[in-house]
């Protein structure tokens, strides 16, 4: 289901599943962070092939990305923002899990866009039914990440100590998690 918001500098914004048209959009934000080179633990931009097999493994259905699509606007610029949840690699045990990631184009942060798409990520993934929990990791640095995670009511179960070394510097991993039923819940509650 598509839905339809304006954020609040004016700009309309429709939220719904990535199709094909959007991967381009998609994979060109995430290079862009790992130019960024302080929010994700990666080096490599990603190339066409690895692209190709991400969406096939959405299309199977078991995993999802929503996109925030900017109308009247062509591709790959229409994209603001992203978010996925997807499987745990290796991890059969684990398939009732999800890994959230998240990513929202430098022009559109702090607009509320990374807060709609994570709840809108996590409503769409209780349809899919096959994820009850869902997790994510998170530099101790990302102090903005980290505030959304919190104010969605994910809880931190632990830091990986110098998990990662980059521009010759170590950072802590931040683990996080959330069960989707108390999200509902809570968000209910609240509503
Ligand atoms: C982290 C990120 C997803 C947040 O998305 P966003 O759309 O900018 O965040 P929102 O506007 O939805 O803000 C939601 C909450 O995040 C926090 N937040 C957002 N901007 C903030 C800022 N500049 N300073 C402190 N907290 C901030 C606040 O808690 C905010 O809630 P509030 O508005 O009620 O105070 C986005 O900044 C981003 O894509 N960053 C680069 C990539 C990245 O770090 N991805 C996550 C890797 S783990």
């Amino acid at each position: 289901m598509k839905k339809k918001i304006t954020l609040p500098n004016g700009c309309s914004i429709i939220i719904k599943h990535a199709n094909r048209g959007d991967v381009d959009g998609v994979w060109k934000n995430f290079n862009t962070v790992v130019d960024e080179g302080i929010y994700l633990p990666i080096f490599e931009k990603v190339c066409d092939i690895e692209k190709e097999s991400w969406y096939e493994d959405i299309k199977l259905g078991r995993e999802l990305c929503v996109v925030a699509q900017i109308p009247n606007v062509k591709p790959p610029d229409n994209i603001a923002g992203q978010c996925e949840i997807t499987d745990p690699e290796w991890d059969a045990a684990a398939h009732h899990v999800g890994i959230l990631g998240i990513i929202i184009r430098e022009d559109f942060r702090g607009l509320g866009l990374g807060e709609i798409l994570i709840d809108y990520a996590i409503r769409e993934s209780k349809k899919l039914k096959n994820k009850t929990k869902i997790i994510l990791s998170c530099f101790s640095t990302n102090k903005i990440a980290l505030s959304l995670y919190k104010k969605l009511g994910f809880e931190k179960i632990g830091i990986r100590k110098k998990q990662f070394y980059m521009n010759e510097q170590f950072y802590d991993e931040v683990l996080m998690e959330i069960f989707i039923e108390d999200y509902l819940k809570d968000k209910e509650k609240n509503h």
